[in-house]
């Protein structure tokens, strides 16, 4: 009997494990299709917990949402922490309902979720799960205001060494801002907390609305996404329609701009994105710049790079990603 050896044991493809993430989130419904995009991707991505955070609206109002989308994906088993209700400091809360809507998510009804959301604060959450970790085994996704995230490094700076990597949607630098003419709307709430983020050595990939901008919710992407036919498709596209109409009027585009979900397409399928290393500062004086990411993108000073800023993605293969993954969802 011939006795395999070599790679005939070998051919089968590597079992590769789920990457590990933590989604901190303002839901928003860019913020909602984005945690869609993750749970219907369990081969690729094990989404730890879900941490909430004051932005869009404030977090009782973020919390019930991302309560709301773990329900819709069948997902209730996924452990939900409450995290920051305001930013750093004596900073007031700036939310964006006048995109969002009153509740933060309208457009689809949805029930009043039954999730139990965690005793224990978001941010200890962060401290001790990141703490615990082994190092490098987990990616922070962070979809909202970098509150929690800051807070944490400031509660325990050890836990810096221990994120594989951070990926952002925020800030913005040739697309210039949308909550002020300089400023991004996540930075902009909390724009110490970015300069926390952005200082503390952890491998951060950013993608700003430079990319975001480039991912448009057409008619025809929604009539697609809204023709799957289940409940999440029917529901993505009650909320996008919702929140696309107030950048359409804005910017006079074929579609809003799909921020969030850059992020979890970004670590399912890199390739589909386009960036470099460079500097990114946070403008925390400025009377007209206040809150500005300020991109060093051609490399003009000797700042250190401290990210890797994406400015250009597939955005075709982009909307066919999510809208196949949507069609794995209840
Ligand atoms: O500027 C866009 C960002 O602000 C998105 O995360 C959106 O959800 C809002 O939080
Ligand atoms: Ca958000």
């Amino acid at each position: 009997m011939a006795v395999l050896s070599g790679p005939a044991l070998n051919n089968a493809a590597p079992v590769t494990m789920p990457r590990k993430i933590i989604i901190d989130t303002d839901p928003g419904q860019d913020d909602a299709v984005a945690m869609l995009l993750a749970l219907a991707s369990p081969d690729e991505l094990e989404v730890i917990a879900v941490v909430t955070v004051a932005g869009n609206v404030d977090l009782a109002k973020t919390t019930t949402n991302a309560a709301k989308v773990l329900e819709l994906a069948g997902r209730a088993d996924i452990p939900l922490y409450a995290g920051s209700d305001r930013p750093l400091g004596q900073r007031e809360l700036v939310t964006a309902e006048h995109v969002h809507g009153p509740t933060g998510l309208d457009g689809p009804d949805l029930p009043e979720p039954q999730i139990a959301v965690q005793d224990m604060h978001g941010v200890d959450f962060l401290v001790e799960s990141l703490g615990a970790s082994d190092p490098g085994s987990i990616t922070l996704c962070t979809l909202g205001p970098l509150t929690n995230v800051a807070a944490a490094l400031n509660k325990a700076p050890d836990i810096a060494s221990r994120i594989k990597e951070l990926v952002i949607m925020g800030g913005a630098y040739f697309e210039v801002g949308n909550i002020t003419p300089a400023a991004e709307f996540n930075v902009f709430v909390d724009p110490q907390a970015a300069d926390i983020v952005l200082r503390s050595g952890i491998p951060i990939t950013l993608l700003s609305l430079d990319v975001t901008h480039r991912v448009l919710t057409t008619p025809e992407r929604l009539a697609h996404i809204r023709a799957l036919g289940n409940s999440c498709g029917s529901a993505v596209a009650a909320m996008l329609s919702f929140s696309e109409k107030f950048d359409i009027e804005k910017y006079g585009s074929a579609g809003g701009p799909l921020h969030d979900p850059c992020v979890i397409a970004y670590v399912l399928q890199p390739d589909l994105f386009e960036g470099r290393a460079v500097n990114v500062s946070v403008e925390l004086d400025g009377k007209y710049t206040y809150g500005m990411t300020v991109v060093d993108y051609w490399g003009v000073t000797d700042r250190p790079h401290n990210a890797h800023f994406v400015r250009s993605v597939d955005d075709e293969g982009f909307y066919d990603l999510l809208t196949e993954r949507l069609r794995r969802l209840p």
